[in-house]
């Protein structure tokens, strides 16, 4: 393979070759038997798009609006906690390159890098994702800066009660600080690269979190997140963050469509239906197959972000004709910060870019918003009963989404 990647697939094997393999392995993997991860892939792939012409579409754009903010497309980058394990200071490269794209960094907790050199980088638009720890305080404390410091949003991911069982992390024994092993340490060799920068930069630390909770040095991920992360997380601490957040406030990773009418009630903007890229709930369903019943529930009333497994522009195309108002990426990017730093991220952010303009143009939605369920079939396996393609809108072309619900056959899921 050459070290001109020309898509995200291409950044993946990069990163696979650049990065030891216990860090690959980190980032790359999922829970359990990996269900959910391969999932994620192949409900994108049973989708198959429609191409409209011939549609007069000369006169492209990719450009969105999301809580008031334009954006040159309706991608975001997503928060990745510990970036720094894939390029030194990784979360201050995402920052700047999703800035240089136009549109937005979400900053994880757990990011490798502080609140105040994330908000200092360009000036592109920072949201910052919130865990609500068993402190309350520390939780409420990370709430005041982002707002003292200028992140935009927030996003309150609630699908960490408990890590998910990590096998590839616990069989590599990935840890943090880095425990050198025998293994590990041949792995270095193998990666001289990475290896000095990491010596040259120093190990990355949970600087967030280290601040805030006085982290033990001997914490694996899974140990360290039990036990500051609190299970007992409901719909009434999501009404405590909207009452001390007055900015837009998404709650991330929703998979039941049940919840949306809870999420109104206490005044949430915002939702992104995720299933942490395959490393929580394993066995989850793939979020693709789940958004409409989200659109259908939510009708305009709520923004509707959706992540885990988009790596295309063509996957960004299926999510905005299902419902999504934007797509947020995690390992897309981490895979390019990898290989090529931010340099690789600028790269990665701007193929997607063009994908998503050739794929629109192919299928003629001039603007983003003439993305609608109309524009694709799904592909069934060849085991299923009445296997061919399924028209989500019907026989006639749907003009609204709620249509999506009712005719959706429970076999997508
Ligand atoms: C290495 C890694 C670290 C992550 N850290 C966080 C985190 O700190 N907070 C969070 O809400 N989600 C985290 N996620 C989940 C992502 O925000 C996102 O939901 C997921 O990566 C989407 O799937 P994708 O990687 O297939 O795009 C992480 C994902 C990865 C791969």
């Amino acid at each position: 393979m050459n070290n001109n990647p020309q898509s995200i697939a291409d950044f993946r094997e990069l990163a696979r070759r650049r990065l030891p393999r216990f860090v690959f392995d980190f980032i790359d993997g999922g829970s359990g038997s990996e269900n959910t991860l391969a999932e994620n892939r192949a409900a994108l792939d049973r989708i198959r798009l429609l191409g409209s012409a011939p549609i007069d579409v000369s006169d492209c754009s990719q450009s969105v609006t999301l809580f008031g903010h334009d954006h040159a497309m309706p991608v975001i980058v997503g928060p990745t906690g510990l970036a720094g394990v894939a390029w030194p200071r990784g979360d201050i490269d995402l920052a700047r390159a999703a800035g240089s794209a136009g549109i937005p960094f979400v900053m994880s907790t757990a990011a490798t890098a502080t609140m105040e050199e994330v908000a200092e980088v360009g000036d592109g638009i920072k949201w910052f994702q919130l865990y609500i720890f068993k402190n309350r305080d520390v939780s409420l404390r990370l709430v005041s800066k982002a707002r003292a410091l200028g992140f935009k949003a927030l996003e309150v991911t609630v699908d960490n009660a408990i890590p998910g069982r990590r096998l590839r992390d616990a069989r590599n024994g990935f840890s943090l600080p880095f425990r050198w092993t025998a293994t590990k340490l041949a792995s270095l060799a193998a990666h001289p690269a990475w290896s000095l920068r990491m010596a040259r930069a120093g190990a990355p630390r949970l600087e967030v979190m280290a601040a805030e909770l006085g982290l033990q040095q001997t914490d694996t991920i899974a140990e360290l997140m039990q036990s500051q992360l609190d299970p007992s997380v409901g719909w009434e601490d999501i009404k405590w963050v909207r009452d001390v957040w007055d900015g837009p406030l998404l709650v991330k990773g929703m998979l039941d469509p049940g919840q949306v009418a809870k999420a109104l009630e206490i005044g949430v903007d915002g939702l992104v239906i995720s299933n942490h890229g395959g490393r929580q709930l394993d066995g989850a369903v793939a979020t693709i197959d789940i958004l409409p019943e989200f659109r259908s529930e939510a009708g305009s009333r709520l923004t509707l972000l959706v992540d885990s497994g988009f790596r295309t522009g063509s996957d960004i195309a299926r999510a905005l004709t299902l419902g999504a108002d934007a797509v947020q990426v995690g390992r897309a990017t981490l895979y390019a910060l990898a290989g090529k730093g931010e340099a690789g991220v600028r790269q990665a952010l701007s193929i997607l870019k063009s994908e998503l303009e050739v794929t629109q143009m192919l299928m003629g939605a001039r603007r983003i918003q003439d993305f609608g369920p109309a524009m694709l079939r799904t592909h069934r396996s060849p085991q299923s009963p009445q296997a061919g393609l399924f028209t989500p809108g019907g026989a006639q072309a749907a003009s609204s989404l709620s249509l999506v619900k009712d005719k959706q056959p429970k076999t997508m899921l």
